[in-house]
Parts: structure tokens; sequence; C-alpha cells
């Protein structure tokens, strides 16, 4: 059977770290509630030069050197992002230049969060239909330059960075195939006014600002994101504590908590990056999953599950063995 196999990681961060101690002296916070209530310690801000393209490009050539290939032989980008260089050319053409493989398939995904996820669900898709042989999926975000700065309400919570994966597509035979074997999507647009950006070309003309009701975010994540996880692991025909490791989109240790208890997941199942990145966005889950295989936690036959959930609402989850 075609599958999409994973061969190879990469993620890259903006230069600048900055702590909670730091953006205390910029607005009305503490470390002490950021990290009781998020388990946030650390996130990474782009310099002016540093833009969702150059940090995608970054992370893609080292997974592109992980995976011991020539860049040429990209046939196809999808990349995820809620924050482009520009309103067009999507940023994946952008990227599909700085790395010389011209010519094949390059277009930018817009699910917020779950961006990520989505990029992988159509990459997988075309992979598997034979529209391309080698992909790079790609999550890529500059959101502090969609932030309010002023508002500690998110300005707290987000980060700047990139994760990169390049997929290939393989004959897999015998009962343990490696590649993605599951992914489910959703979005449900009644509650897209609960975390959105106030602002876009076609209503005010500006790029516009980040808002959330987070509570109402965070009561929504827990029951959309273990149900997805169910049905994942259902379809696939696994239990969930069949799971090697979680790598769940990185937006507040409490909500990854909890997922994994609902999950029967124990903690050190569970990569957490949060404290170091903060929220990502379309990011957080390949730089966490990269993360994880350059430390040697998350090897070769592992069962590795995806998730992610953010604004629309969209969420979705992927099972892959890698
Ligand atoms: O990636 C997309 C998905 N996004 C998410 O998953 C985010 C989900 N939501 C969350 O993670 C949490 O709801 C937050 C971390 C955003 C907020 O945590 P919370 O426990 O729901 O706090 P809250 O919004 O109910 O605020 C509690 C208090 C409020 O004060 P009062 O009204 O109780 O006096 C806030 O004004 O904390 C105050 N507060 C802060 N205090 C210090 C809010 N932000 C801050 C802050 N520093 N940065």
């Amino acid at each position: 059977m075609r599958r999409s196999v994973l061969i190879g990681t990469g993620s890259a961060l903006p230069r600048r770290a900055l702590s909670n101690d730091e953006l205390a002296k910029q607005v009305d916070t503490s470390d002490e509630w950021i990290v009781e209530r998020t388990g946030i310690r650390n996130r990474y801000v782009a310099a002016p030069d540093e833009t969702t393209s150059s940090l995608g490009t970054e992370a893609a050539r080292k997974a592109i050197a992980a995976a011991g290939i020539d860049a040429g032989s990209i046939d196809q980008i999808v990349l995820a992002t809620a924050t482009a260089d520009q309103t067009f050319p999507a940023s994946a053409t952008i990227v599909q230049d700085a790395l010389g493989c011209n010519g094949g398939i390059a277009f930018d995904v817009a699910a917020v969060c779950s961006g990520f996820l989505y990029a992988l669900g159509v990459a997988d898709s075309m992979l598997r239909t034979g529209m391309a042989e080698r992909a790079l999926v790609i999550g890529s975000e500059t959101f502090s330059r969609i932030l309010d700065w002023e508002d500690r309400g998110t300005c707290v919570l987000f980060g700047d960075g990139a994760g990169a994966i390049v997929l290939e597509a393989r004959e897999e035979a015998g009962d343990k195939p490696r590649g993605i074997l599951t992914t489910k999507l959703h979005a449900d647009g009644a509650h897209n006014q609960l975390l959105f950006v106030d602002g876009g070309p076609s209503t005010t003309g500006t790029v516009g600002k980040l808002r959330m009701k987070g509570k109402e975010v965070f009561r929504h994540a827990v029951v959309n994101l273990s149900e997805v996880l169910k049905e994942v692991a259902a379809d696939a025909g696994i239990a969930t504590e069949d799971i090697d490791w979680l790598v769940p989109h990185q937006a507040n240790a409490r909500i990854l908590d909890a997922t994994a208890r609902k999950l029967n997941l124990p903690p050190e199942k569970v990569i957490i990056t949060v404290d170091q990145h903060a929220n990502t966005s379309a990011a957080s889950v390949p730089l966490a999953l990269d993360v994880a295989v350059r430390d040697g936690r998350i090897r070769e036959g592992d069962l590795v599950m995806l998730e992610a959930m953010g604004g629309g609402f969209t969420w979705g989850a992927s099972l892959i063995r890698m």
C-alpha cells in the first residue's frame, strides 16, 4: 500500500528569547501567574529580518538534511500559517524559491493552530494519490506581529517559530507499516468569534490583532481533542494506551494534562515544549516533534499521535508510525 512515510524533521526559532520576567516589565503580569495558568516560561520573538518564510526555510533545510535527500527532489510544499509574509503569494512559494526546488506544488494552508494537521492531511492525500513523491510539510508562524502587546490575556501566551517534516511516498507492506496511518480533521465555524484576528484584506484592509475568549476556548479544546483522539485510535484499530508518544499542540500545560488523563496516557508519554516556546500556533506540533526526535525519545517504529485545536474552531489528529 502506498503510504506517506516521515523521513526527516527540522525546526527553527528566532534569535531572541523573551522570558516571563522580561514580559512582566512591559505588561501587568507575573512569572508566577503565567507559569501557574499556562506552564509557559519562555517564548521567542522574531526580529524584523526573521519572517514566516525565513523561519520555515530554516526548519525545512534541517528536515531535508535529516532525511539525507537533495532539496531538488521535493515536489510538494504545504506550509501552514496564519501569519504569511504577505497576503499573497503563498509563503510556500517563497520557501520553494529559497530551497531551489521550483516547479512542483507549493501552497499555504490556513487553519490557525490546527494548520499543521490540515497541511499534513492534504499532503498525505496528494502523495497517496500520486500527485507528488516527496513533500515538505511546514508549520511556521510569526504571531508576535499580530499580538496586542497591551492585552495581558493574550500576549503572554504566544511565540514565534517553525517546524518541518519531509514525507516520502513509499510502498509499505506487513502488519506494522510505516507512515501516516489515519488523519481526522474537523471544523465548527459557529465558534469563529471566540478566537480571531480583528482585521484582514477583505474587511478592514489591515492585518489586525489577535482576540480570544480564553476560558471558552479552553473548555472546547479539552472536549474536542479527546474526542478526535479517540476517533483516530478507533479508526486505526488501536487502544489509546498503545500510543508510544502524544505530540500535542502546545497551547497550555493544563490542556495537555487534561487531554492525557482522558486518554489514560501517563505524563511521560506526552511531549511538552510549551514551557520553552509558548504557543507557536501551526508551528507547535512539528516543533515539538522535532525536539523529541532529536533528543532520541521518538524513534523509528514508534506509534506517534499528533493533535491540535485552534481558531475556527478547527481541530484534528493524526496517527503516524515513525
Ligand atoms: O492555540 C489556540 C488555543 N488556545 C488556547 O487553547 C488557549 C486556551 N485558554 C487558556 O489557556 C486559558 O483560558 C488562559 C491561559 C488564556 C487564561 O486562564 P484562565 O484560568 O482561564 O484565566 P481567566 O481568563 O479566567 O483569568 C483569570 C484572572 C482574571 O482576573 P479576574 O477577572 O479574576 O480578576 C484575568 O484578568 O487572571 C487575570 N489575567 C491575568 N493576570 C496576570 C489574565 N491574564 C493575565 C496575565 N497576568 N497575563
